[in-house]
């Protein structure tokens, strides 16, 4: 009897959704009822229905500790009794300053101020604004004005971070709208010098305002894995003709790669860092740009214009920073630390077993990254495999959301072995079964 209520209920809020509710990555005519999630703890998604979930995922790659942290909690209900929020402009508060104190020393590269905003979409525009104005600023006599990326790159979905994405799939509706880029192959191993000779062709004209990428691992564009060796030529390459470079950390932030920020695994040091996903340790939006203080001083001036005329409603909110402070804490502990290296040793273990696997075009690692690119037909996005692998797993009580034919697992650090262990036992499946 209580399971039929249940599902009564359950039905009507998926019925109110529909008549309300427009999802993001959503063709809505075609979209199977959303599964209606009513509390989570640790890695655990709890569904209305009465089923749960392991959240491989990490819910979209932001949660850090697991769901419902009550160290976090406690210190978010703290804070939203003392302060909620103030206008960022002309005012301050201790979270903002505590966390923005604290991130810097522990971020690539000297690194000597934080802008805040509200997501990773939002933190690549202020990173890309910073670098075009800070060449009018110092006005140059050749104008710098233009952005080089990698293809398949991804930075978010707001004009400029489309634009710096450069022409895809996703973005074709807008292509009309997209300033125009300078894209470059990303070095993968084995192609370093055929992505850095691209970069010289560009740089040699002169005009390159900034050149931005994600480091080390392409995420949305299908966890792909490339040189540390390769990036650290393109950033020097660069520095020597004076184009400023942008680190979109917003996915391979706090711990992703095995290292705190993957650019530690470089020399070469970023002028500008993105953030956003982990920082607040899943709980809150939350963007962070830093910026070195050659970049902050071009915009000090007695004249107005010449500053950084950039805000949002919500820049630098007292929760979401205080969030970010405890999110802090809690990776800082040693006890993070060896978690994040029982994933990866485990990552490595299964890359071991299954890497030559004849269904496989690709099995890699990169810390808590795990990658698979089955062999099939299409590569793209919006290949079937991915509603089949998809579905395979959440029969199994397991959300991972492959991208087209690429299956990853980037599990918040609360995973505990066996747990990771069942989720690579339901892939070993799709691997020596039919799907
Ligand atoms: C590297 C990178 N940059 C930027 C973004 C955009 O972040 P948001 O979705 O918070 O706008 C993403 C999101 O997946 C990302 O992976």
């Amino acid at each position: 009897m209580e399971t039929l209520l249940q599902e009564i209920k359950y039905d009507s809020l998926i019925e109110k959704d529909r008549a309300c509710i427009w999802h993001p990555f959503t063709q809505m005519k075609t979209a199977k009822a959303p599964i209606s999630i009513v509390r989570a703890k640790g890695l655990y998604l709890y569904a209305e229905d009465g089923r749960s979930y392991m959240d491989g995922i990490s819910s979209w790659w932001v949660n850090l500790h697991g769901h419902a942290h009550p160290y976090i909690v406690e210190k978010i209900a703290s804070q939203a009794a003392q302060l909620e929020h103030v206008i960022f402009a002309d005012f301050t508060h201790a979270p903002a300053v505590e966390l923005a104190s604290r991130l810097l020393p522990l971020l690539p590269g000297k690194m000597s101020k934080i802008f805040y905003s509200d997501n990773g979409s939002t933190a690549v525009e202020v990173a890309l604004k910073m670098a075009l104005q800070y060449w009018q600023n110092l006005n140059q006599k050749t104008p710098k004005t233009k952005v080089i990326c990698f293809k398949n790159s991804y930075h978010g979905d707001t004009f400029g971070a489309m634009s710096a994405a450069g022409k895809n799939e996703f973005n074709r509706p807008f292509w009309k709208h997209l300033f125009e880029v300078e894209s470059i192959d990303p070095p993968l191993p084995g192609q370093e010098s055929s992505s850095l000779a691209q970069l010289d062709s560009i740089l040699e004209k002169g005009t390159s305002a900034c050149f931005i990428f994600e480091p080390l691992v392409l995420g949305s564009g299908g966890m792909v894995i490339y040189s540390a060796e390769g990036l650290n030529s393109l950033i020097k390459r660069c520095r020597q003709h004076q184009v400023l470079t942008i680190a979109d950390e917003v996915m391979t932030g706090f711990g992703r790669t095995g290292t705190l920020f993957a650019g530690e695994q470089i020399e070469e040091k970023p002028d500008l860092i993105c953030l956003s996903k982990g920082l607040t340790g899943g709980f809150l939006a939350l963007g962070v740009t830093a910026c070195t203080e050659q970049i902050y001083n071009a915009f000090l001036s007695d004249h107005k214009r010449q500053a950084f005329l950039h805000g949002h409603s919500y820049t630098g909110n007292p929760i979401a920073c205080s969030s970010g402070i405890a999110s802090l804490d809690l990776l800082l502990k040693e006890s993070c630390t060896h978690q994040r290296e029982m994933i990866n040793r485990l990552h490595e273990e299964f890359c071991q077993k299954w890497q030559l696997h004849p269904k496989l075009k690709r099995c890699e690692c990169l810390g808590t990254i795990l990658a698979l690119e089955y062999i099939c037909e299409t590569t793209s996005y919006f290949e079937t495999m991915k509603d089949r692998l998809y579905s395979f797993f959440l029969s199994k009580g397991i959300l991972l959301r492959p991208l087209g034919n690429v299956l990853y697992v980037l599990p918040p650090y609360c995973i505990q072995e066996d747990e990771l262990r069942f989720i690579y036992d339901q892939i070993e499946h799709t691997l020596e079964g039919s799907l």
